[in-house]
């Protein structure tokens, strides 16, 4: 990693800028390294060179680099809007149809979900994800536009679901269809188990830019207000709790390796993208195509690594 700027405790500005164009250079030896994810054929096709970082501070002008204005598909990143939306609208106990604890295990997987008897361990795995779209469908009439209303307000511009993406994951859901009928059967999916999907393969694939994702998620770093619009998100409270599941439940299995390398609240999703959360700081967004082995982005978590390590902002 290089040493050349090492920036005061939240930078602004001109510094930031620096800063990141610093961490674009630190991480650039690990763009062959990690695979595009395949098994959603429109993601395959991504080019796997991208990269950016976006950086949306509390109290100064964004920054970025790469290509921060290239919208991709934002995948499980989706999952802290709709938890938002949920905690929002939702008037019921969403805890008791899923719980706050790490996994442990792959995003897609089955088998806890068999042992514990259909709830999910948490909302960011896909299990949990897909129970929350049940929840929307319980709760509002059509939980897929006040979704993507929800995310335009929050990014300042409108966003739109990728069409061809969320078709290619209606084909190949076969795991995610597997988790919601196996809940259907231990009655934690109350709608029709296909509608529901309908909703979360459409949600997993909201196009977006690195810049809007950093800039739509300030109300995180804000105590639930948008740093932007002043309109609050949600309270206070609700945000500190989006903030400790994503910090122990939003990278999956790889969510102690964030903790320890990054050191702040995290959400990933296969399509590359990985956003951050600095508390009465800065939101960011890195994103990079290529995942290693848990589906996170290989320079993303190195870039949130590095932006964390150079601005002395990780929030242990
Ligand atoms: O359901 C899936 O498998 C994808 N639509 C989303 C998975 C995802 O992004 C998990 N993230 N790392």
């Amino acid at each position: 990693m290089g040493t050349n700027v090492t920036a005061s405790r939240g930078p602004t500005g001109a510094d930031l800028d620096v800063v990141v164009e610093q961490v674009a250079q630190d991480v650039a030896g690990l763009a062959d390294q990690g695979a595009v994810a395949t098994y959603i054929p429109a993601l395959a096709r991504v080019d796997p060179a991208h990269f950016a970082l976006a950086v949306a501070p509390l109290d100064g002008p964004p920054a970025a680099v790469g290509d921060a204005d290239t919208t991709f598909s934002i995948q499980s990143i989706s999952k802290v809007f709709t938890l938002t939306l949920a905690m929002q609208r939702f008037a019921g106990d969403i805890w008791e149809r899923m719980g706050r604890e790490p996994s442990g295990d792959p995003f897609n997987s089955l088998v806890q979900l068999e042992y514990e008897n259909g709830k999910p361990r948490n909302p960011f795995i896909n299990a949990g994800a897909i129970v929350l779209a049940d929840i929307l469908r319980t709760c509002l009439d059509d939980p897929l536009s006040e979704l993507v209303q929800l995310v335009s307000e929050l990014c300042g511009e409108p966003v739109t679901v990728d069409g061809e993406v969320a078709l290619s994951e209606a084909e190949t859901g076969f795991r995610n269809r597997s988790l919601a009928n196996l809940m259907t059967g231990f009655g934690n999916i109350h709608g029709d188990p296909q509608a529901v999907l309908d909703i979360y393969f459409a949600q997993c694939s909201i196009a977006m830019t690195p810049a809007q994702l950093a800039r739509s998620l300030g109300y995180l770093a804000n105590d639930g207000v948008d740093p932007r619009s002043g309109a609050r998100v949600l309270s206070a409270e609700k945000a500190r709790r989006v903030n400790a599941l994503m910090l122990t439940c939003g990278t999956y299995d790889a969510a102690g390796e964030f903790a320890f390398r990054v050191g702040i609240p995290c959400k990933s999703g296969v399509g590359g993208g990985v956003v951050g959360i600095v508390p009465h700081h800065l939101s960011a967004c890195a994103w990079s195509p290529r995942l290693d082995q848990t589906g996170n982005s290989v320079q993303g978590r190195a870039a949130l690594e590095a932006l964390i390590d150079r601005t002395g902002l990780s929030v242990f």
